[in-house]
């Protein structure tokens, strides 16, 4: 019998989106095949401490912010751990491992450096590599990349918190005079809705990039539009496949941190209502965005569809979607027939394809 394959399931993390990730990560210990692969768990807890084994996931349950923890996650079995040092300090140690999955959203798990340190190490690793995870994580390199494709972004313009804190009325007046009401604005680097704020007119202009402005350096603002939400998961590598779209219905305005995580109340829609030929066209966007980054492994590519007038615009690209139970990403390919233990093996194999 060959040696089993020794996954190690990175989690937690330093970013925002904390809570999401100890759920997505919670749902992949679940799905990983025992019989096939020795399991490592990996927490990172919000200040960066490393800890490992079977008791991993129930400690950094407890010691999440349980406002923000996902309604979906589930009671963990608690068990030892291991404490592997923070990073960087001289005690931290790199839990050893044929293949990483890191399950981490947002800053510092979804943006390359991770992804670097991997490279580095020599190892593979499930996902998106540096370029594709860093273009992804921050949404005006992202615009940029997508611009340079020929993809259609809306309208939008980038602030630095600099700019902001020397003169608010001349970014006020340079976001009215450019785009109209109402507006998006998000801090560049986040995920999950966390920072983002829909003006409707100046007041909440200034409180939006206030509030972005505590997030990030760097702010996106873009033009609002009345939109439905349709999301395509792509999977696969230099040949990359797109599933059949989904609808978002938030249960709110706009689909907010709330919306997506706390009140339950959004509704997912697969395959969303679409003619054929919309369907068709944001399939061959969802495959032309995850190329334009160099995405390897898989992506959720979202998409505003303008209610108003029809148009189809691409908002993002996640390298890192939300793997939660409730998560679109695996329910979209669920609906083609893939179960979400046979997502995992097909992403760890894709994992090792890129590697070799
Ligand atoms: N330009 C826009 N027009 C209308 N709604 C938007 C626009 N940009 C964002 N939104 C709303 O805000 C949500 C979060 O924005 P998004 O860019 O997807 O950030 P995140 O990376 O945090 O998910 C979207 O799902 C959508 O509901
Ligand atoms: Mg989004």
């Amino acid at each position: 019998m060959t040696a089993k394959l020794r996954v190690a399931v990175l989690f937690g993390g330093e970013s925002g989106e904390h809570e999401v990730s100890i759920v997505s990560a919670q749902a992949v210990l679940a799905a990983l095949d025992r019989e096939r692969y020795a399991v490592e768990t990996v927490g990172i807890t919000r200040d960066g401490q490393w800890i490992s084994g079977a008791g991993a996931l129930a400690e950094l349950i407890a010691r999440a912010d349980q406002a923000k923890l996902p309604t979906s996650a589930g009671a963990a079995e608690s068990g030892p751990i291991t404490l592997l040092g923070r990073i960087g300090s001289d005690d931290w140690r790199m839990p050893a491992a044929d293949i990483y999955f890191p399950v981490i959203h947002g800053p510092h798990g979804e943006d390359g450096t991770l992804q670097g340190m991997l490279e580095l190490i020599g190892k593979p690793y499930v996902g998106c590599g540096v370029a594709a995870a860093a273009l992804g994580m921050d949404k005006a390199l992202m615009k940029a990349a997508f611009a340079a494709a020929g993809l259609p972004i809306l309208p939008w313009l980038m602030v630095q918190r600099i700019d902001w804190e020397s003169d608010p009325s001349a970014v006020l007046n340079r976001v009215e005079h450019e785009l109209h009401y109402p507006v998006f604005v998000k801090p560049a680097n986040m995920g999950s809705s966390v920072g983002v704020s829909k003006a409707r007119h100046r007041g909440e202009l200034a409180d939006a990039v206030k509030l972005a402005a505590g997030y990030d350096r760097r702010i996106v603002i873009e033009q609002g539009i009345n939109a439905r939400e349709i999301e395509v998961s792509v999977l696969g590598n230099s040949r990359p496949a797109a599933s059949v779209p989904g609808e978002i219905i938030p249960s709110g305005e706009w689909y907010d941190y709330n919306a997506k995580y706390i009140d339950g109340g959004s509704q997912t829609v697969i395959p969303a209502a679409l003619s054929p030929a919309v369907t068709a066209d944001v399939q061959q966007l969802a495959m032309r965005a995850f190329l334009a980054v160099d995405g390897a492994g898989l992506s959720r590519v979202d998409f505003l569809l303008d209610r108003d007038n029809g148009k189809l615009w691409l908002n993002e690209i996640n390298t890192m979607p939300g793997f939660t139970p409730i998560s679109m990403y695996p329910k979209l390919w669920a609906a083609a027939g893939m179960k979400y233990s046979e997502l995992i093996d097909r992403l760890i194999d894709l994992a090792r394809e890129r590697h070799g």
